[in-house]
C-alpha cells in the first residue's frame, strides 16, 4: 500500500528540484530518505508517497493529521531537464518523483509521454495526475488488467520503434532499470536513472550508501545512465553493514568490482612524508569512517590523498545504529554530530574494498576495532592477509555498544602488546586513535608508546547527547542517545590535543579533527603532527579540498624557506 503524505514545509519546498529526497525522521523508530513526490499548495508544501515496507514506513503509515514527525532536505542531484520530448519511465512505487519531474517539465513547455508499469491495475500510481498535468500516459500491467499486458520495458522497446525522444528519465525497481538502460543505450537516447541505496547521513560523509564510488546521497539520487556502466548498478548492493549482496544472479562478475585503472600519485617533493618506515607521496589522507568502500578511497586518492584510511572494521559484521546516525549540529556550523555504531562488513568480508582501494598506490592503512584481546588479535591476524601499510586500532570510538577501550587503559594496553606481537613480526606499524573524552590524553598515550604503539591518532569524535527540544528527546538512534561531535568544532580543541601529546611521546603524531585548510595543517604540524587526516571538510568542501591544501601548503613551504613540509613538524615546541 502506497500512502501520500502532504507536509506544509516552504522552505524545503521552495529548494526543491524534481529527483530529490529528504530524509523523514520518525522519532524513536528510524529517519528514512524519500523522493519528493510534488511540490504543490503554491509552492508551500511537499508531497511524499511512502510505501509500507518496513518498521519505519509501517509505523509512519499509523500516522494521523497533526503528528510529529522531523524533515530535514532537500539532499541530492535530481534530474536535468534537456530537449523538447522526453519519455517518462516508472515503475511501482518509483514512479513518485517522476510526477515532479513531468510537472517542471510540462512547465518548461515539454512534450512528455508517460510509461507506468505495474503489476496490476490496482498498483498503478499517479495515471490521472500525469493526465491531468498534459502528458501522453500509457500503461503496462504484468497481468494484463490495464493497458498494454507485460512489463513496462517492453512498452519501452515497442515505443521507440516508431518514436523519438530527446531524453529518457527513469525510477522503478532496479533490474528494470537496468534493462531500460539497454534499450536506451541501443536507442542512442540520453537517459537518467533515479538510483536507490541505503541512506544514512544524506550529505556524503558516511558513504553508507555507496555506488562504484559515488555517493548516492550527493552525486545522485540521479545519474546519467553513462556513470552507472562499469558499477556494480543491477548486480550487487550493500546491506547496512557496508556487506556487498547480490541482486541479480545473473550478474557473470558476482559480487565483485570493475577494477579502476590503476593510478600512481604525482611525485611532490615539498609534501613528501616518512612516518613509521613507510614512504608517503604527501601526508594528507582521509579520516576513518569518510567511506566503506574501496572504489571511494580510491578517488579520494585520485583527488590527491597521499594515504587512505578505511572504516573502522571489527571481527564480526555490524549493520550500525537506526538512523538518525549523523545531523549538522546547526545550519551553517559545519559542525556535525554522529553516531554510526561502527557499521562494517567484518573484516573476513573487506577484502574486495582493499583490492579496489589499492588500485591506488598509495599507504592504505586499515583501522580496526576490538572488544577484547582475543578479538584484536584476530582482527590482526585476518588484517595480515591484506596488503595494508599500517594498523590503525580505534580505541576512542564515543558512541559504542561497549566501552570505548580508552576507558579502560590496562586493557587497552593488553590489546596494544596483543596487536603488536602479531602485526610487528611483518614490519606493519600500529597506530592507536584516541579522544579527548578522557581526562588525561597524554598519560595515557605514554603508556601506549610504552606498550608498543608506533604512533597515535588524535582526536576521534568528542562526546555529546543531542536533544530535540520539541520533543524532549535524544535525537539519535543509537539507544544510549550519545553520538560524537567532528568538524570546525573540534579544530582549536585538537591543536591543543596534539600540542600536549608532541610534548610527552617520542612516537610520531597523526592530527585528525576539524581540518579545513593548509593553515589547520601547519598549525597541527607545528604543534607536533606529522600526516593529516581530514573528514568532515569533505561534506561542505567535497573532494577538491585534497589539491587545494596540498597547493596552499606548497606555496606556504616555498614562500617561507622551508625544504619540506616535515621541517614544520614540532616548530611550535622549538621557540
Ligand atoms: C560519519 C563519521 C564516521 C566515522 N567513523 C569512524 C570510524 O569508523 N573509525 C574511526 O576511528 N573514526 C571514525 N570517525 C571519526 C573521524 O575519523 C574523525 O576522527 C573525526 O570525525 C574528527 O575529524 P573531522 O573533524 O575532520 O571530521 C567518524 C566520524 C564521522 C563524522
Amino acid at each position: 500500500e502506497v500512502k501520500t503524505f502532504l507536509f506544509i514545509a516552504d522552505a524545503i519546498a521552495r529548494a526543491s528540484e524534481p529527483g530529490q529526497f529528504v530524509m523523514v525522521w520518525n522519532p524513536g523508530v528510524d529517519e528514512i530518505p524519500i523522493s519528493i513526490a510534488d511540490v504543490s499548495g503554491g509552492g508551500e508544501q511537499i508531497e511524499l508517497a511512502i510505501a509500507d515496507r518496513g518498521d519505519c514506513t509501517h509505523s509512519l503509515h499509523q500516522k494521523h493529521e497533526g503528528d510529529l514527525i522531523g524533515l530535514r532536505g532537500p539532499y541530492g542531484r535530481g534530474f536535468r531537464i534537456h530537449g523538447s520530448r522526453i519519455c517518462i519511465v516508472g515503475g511501482g512505487y518509483g514512479v513518485a518523483p517522476l510526477l515532479f519531474a513531468a510537472r517542471r517539465a510540462r512547465e518548461l513547455g515539454k512534450d512528455i509521454t508517460v510509461l507506468v508499469g505495474a503489476r496490476s491495475e490496482s498498483e498503478l500510481l499517479y495515471v490521472a495526475e500525469f493526465h491531468d498535468i498534459g502528458c501522453d500516459v500509457r500503461v503496462a500491467t504484468e497481468d494484463g488488467s490495464q493497458g498494454f499486458r507485460g512489463v513496462v520495458t517492453e512498452l519501452l522497446s515497442s515505443t521507440l520503434r516508431d518514436e523519438d525522444f530527446d531524453q529518457v528519465l527513469c525510477c522503478g525497481p532496479e533490474l528494470m532499470m537496468k534493462r531500460v538502460c539497454g534499450i536506451t543505450k541501443r536507442a542512442g537516447i540520453p537517459t537518467q536513472i533515479a538510483v536507490e541505496r541505503i541512506v544514512k547521513c544524506s550529505c556524503g560523509a558516511c558513504g553508507s550508501c555507496d555506488l562504484g564510488g559515488y555517493r548516492v546521497c550527493t552525486d545522485g539520487p540521479v545519474f546519467d545512465a553513462e556513470e552507472l556502466e562499469g558499477t556494480e548498478f543491477g548486480c550487487w548492493k550493500r546491506a547496512k553493514s557496508g556487506k556487498r549482496i547480490q541482486i541479480n544472479n545473473n550478474c557473470s562478475s558476482g559480487l565483485s568490482s570493475v577494477p579502476s585503472p590503476a593510478f600512481t600519485p604525482e611525485y611532490e617533493p615539498l609534501l613528501e612524508t616518512h612516518l613509521c618506515g613507510i614512504e608517503f607521496p604527501n601526508p594528507i589522507a582521509n579520516a576513518a569512517g569518510f567511506g566503506v568502500s574501496g572504489k571511494l578511497l580510491y578517488r579520494y586518492a585520485i583527488a590527491g590523498a597521499g594515504a587512505l584510511v578505511t572504516k573502522s572494521v571489527g571481527v564480526r559484521e555490524q549493520e550500525g545504529y537506526p538512523n538518525p546516525t549523523f545531523f549538522e549540529v546547526a545550519p551553517q556550523t559545519q559542525s556535525y554530530v554522529n553516531a554510526m555504531g561502527l557499521p562494517n562488513p567484518g573484516i573476513r568480508d573487506y577484502g574486495p574494498e582493499i583490492e579496489d582501494a589499492k588500485r591506488a598506490n598509495v599507504p592504505l592503512i586499515l583501522n580496526v576495532f576490538a572488544r577484547d584481546v582475543e578479538e584484536s588479535r584476530e582482527v590482526a591476524k585476518v588484517a595480515l592477509n591484506y596488503p595494508i601499510e599500517m594498523l590503525e586500532f580505534n580505541a576512542s570510538c564515543p558512541h559504542t555498544d561497549f566501552v570505548s577501550m580508552e576507558n579502560n587503559p590496562k586493557l587497552l594496553r593488553s590489546i596494544i602488546e596483543a596487536i603488536r606481537e602479531v602485526i610487528h613480526p611483518h614490519h606493519i606499524p600500529l597506530a592507536v586513535k584516541l579522544s579527548p573524552n578522557i581526562g588525561d590524553i597524554a598519560g595515557l598515550a605514554m603508556t601506549l608508546e610504552r606498550a608498543g604503539a608506533d604512533a597515535i591518532t588524535a582526536i576521534n569524535t568528542v562526546l555529546c547527547r543531542p536533544i530535540d527540544r520539541t520533543l524532549d528527546i535524544p535525537i539519535l538512534g543509537n539507544p544510549t542517545g550519545y553520538g560524537g561531535k567532528s568538524g570546525r568544532a573540534l579544530t582549536a580543541g585538537g591543536k591543543q590535543v596534539v600540542f600536549s601529546l608532541y610534548e610527552e611521546l617520542k612516537i610520531p603524531i597523526i592530527a585528525v579533527g576539524g581540518i579545513y585548510s593548509a593553515k589547520d595543517v601547519i598549525d597541527y604540524a607545528r604543534n607536533g603532527a606529522s600526516l593529516f587526516q581530514i573528514g568532515s571538510a569533505l561534506v561542505t568542501q567535497g573532494h577538491g579540498i585534497f589539491r587545494k591544501i596540498k597547493e596552499d601548503l606548497k606555496d606556504y613551504i616555498r614562500n617561507n624557506g622551508y625544504k619540506n613540509i616535515g621541517e614544520l613538524v614540532g616548530e611550535a615546541h622549538r621557540r
